[in-house]
């Protein structure tokens, strides 16, 4: 039988087509719109969503045996506001994970309900990209949108309502809500009173690797796939990614180097980071996992290639890349505020050390290093726990390049090895559908049967010392310029 992973990303959604053994038969992108309304404000359509998936899947579909597919399981981007009212009509634009326009009530919850109770009721503090502080937000500013909302769910939860009909989230997205109880696995009844949530506006919890249904009738004869093809809950799109790369069991790593960066930490038990600096969620695999995220990794390079060089030829850019570990140039990579671990929705981009021997080579490498010395951050983080990573996984559209791949094994001192199908997110999805149709027992003999590394970059020790120094350089820099970034605000009028 065949599986469908849908990874409906930030850029664009990504559908992959995999036999029951693991082995990739087509993948297809389809990109959409994102609207930045304002310095740090991002939106999107989940119409545009849903039309650029349907669309996917026929693609995607066109030339195989569509009688084959059994199962479609989702890795989605997390955290994002989708409000529906009494007749299932989108409220407003969904508001997505890495705006930043909910820093006031975001800080609210931390102080008024407080850190300690917040970790109590949810294992995490509050962020402005997470659910919650987005609810008070809307509340605020838009009531008579807030006084629709007879639906919440997540922007994957939306596909998956569309596809199969059924109110549904998986446990992982959930835990991003910063309305979930992780340690339980369920709704917090605390967080929904203190938001204005009503139970009844949420969707029904699952396990990532759970079926919630099947393709609603009409749909599967529009696909032409069979109308018993299950649709499985997926997960969060790092959580979906850890399943597409392998990175189950206690300790296991995944770097994710997308719009987003993320470093995840696999972990067989539940556990909170006494400062809430890393996220504390639930795992697709059915147990846990800790995660450090920066809003800005390979959407950096994205926006110095495309805005500023003014070029599509990154592999040609990068070329001019002579020295590494030696470049005078500093770059901070927050360009739409950070997350981890600094939690600062103000925090802006910056080059720093430039010279009038500064070549447009070192600005490009720069901005390689800054993203891989943030993710160093939250590496740090989980190095201060006691969390003694060795190895990572690596996935997302950055991972493609070489150069980039060996900055990081150097940066963040591992060994980094890159699995044959770097489609992290939609691999995911596709086997957590496998788990759902009965195809493997659990996801980690699926991880364990599917999941080949292609390549392994080791640290190479003269480059890791040099990037050493520069780390240690790097991470004096923002502490200057935090009290500089409030100032720099565009006004809201
Ligand atoms: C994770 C996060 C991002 C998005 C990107 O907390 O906000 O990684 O999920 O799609």
């Amino acid at each position: 039988m065949n599986y469908i992973g849908v990874d409906l990303g930030t850029s664009a959604v990504k559908l992959l087509l995999m036999q029951a053994d693991g082995k990739v038969l087509k993948i297809v992108n389809r990109e959409y719109a994102i609207d930045f309304p304002h310095p740090g404000w991002s939106q999107q359509e989940p119409e545009d969503w849903y039309r650029e998936t349907v669309a996917g899947l026929k693609e995607l579909l066109d030339g195989s045996d569509k009688s084959e597919v059994a199962g479609i399981g989702f890795g989605g981007q997390m955290h994002g506001l989708v409000i529906l009212d009494e007749e299932d009509r989108v409220i407003r634009p969904a508001i997505l994970w890495n705006d930043g326009r909910t820093a006031e009530e975001s800080e609210w919850l931390n102080r008024e309900v407080g850190r300690e109770r917040l970790s109590a009721y949810t294992a995490n503090i509050s962020f402005a990209g997470f659910t919650a502080p987005k609810i008070l937000w809307l509340k605020k500013h838009e009531p008579e949108n807030y006084a629709r909302i007879h639906r919440i769910m997540l922007p994957k939860d939306y596909l998956a309502y569309r596809l199969s009909g059924v109110h549904c989230t998986d446990v992982s997205d959930a835990s991003g809500t910063l309305f979930f109880d992780v340690g339980n696995r369920c709704w917090s009844q605390e967080m929904c009173k203190i938001c204005g949530i009503k139970e009844e506006w949420l969707p029904r919890v699952f396990e990532s690797y759970q079926a919630v249904g099947t393709l609603k009738p009409g749909l599967a004869v529009e696909l032409g796939i069979p109308a018993s093809v299950v649709v499985a809950a997926g997960a969060g799109d790092n959580a979906a990614a850890a399943v597409g790369t392998g990175t189950v069991g206690d300790g296991a790593c995944n770097i994710s180097l997308g719009t987003s960066g993320t470093v995840f930490i696999s972990s067989g038990s539940f556990g909170v980071d006494g400062n809430n600096a890393l996220h504390s969620f639930a795992h697709a695999d059915g147990s846990y996992h800790l995660m450090g995220c920066m809003l800005s990794a390979a959407s950096c390079n994205k926006w110095w290639m495309d805005e500023i060089v003014g070029t599509g030829e990154y592999a040609r850019e990068q070329g001019g890349i002579a020295r590494l570990g030696e470049n005078h140039v500093y770059f901070l990579p927050y360009l739409m505020g950070e997350r981890s671990p600094h939690n600062d929705p103000d925090a802006r981009g910056a080059f720093l050390g430039l010279t009038m021997d500064t070549t447009r080579a070192d600005m490009t490498q720069a901005v390689l290093e800054g993203v891989a010395f943030a993710l160093r951050d939250s590496l740090e983080v989980a190095r201060s726990l006691g969390i003694q990573a060795k190895r990572t996984k690596l996935c997302g559209g950055g991972a493609k390049s070489p150069l980039w791949r060996r900055i990081l094994a150097n940066a963040l001192g591992l060994c980094v090895e890159v699995p044959e199908v770097e489609e992290g997110p939609s691999m995911g999805g596709a086997m957590l559908a496998a788990v759902a149709c009965g195809e493997y027992r659990s996801v980690a003999e699926a991880a364990q049967r599917i999941v080949r590394v292609k390549d392994i970059i080791e640290p190479e020790s003269g480059l890791a010392a040099l990037y050493e120094e520069r780390y240690r350089q790097f991470r004096e820099i923002y502490p200057v310029l935090k009290p500089l970034f409030p100032k720099l605000q565009p006004s809201n009028e």
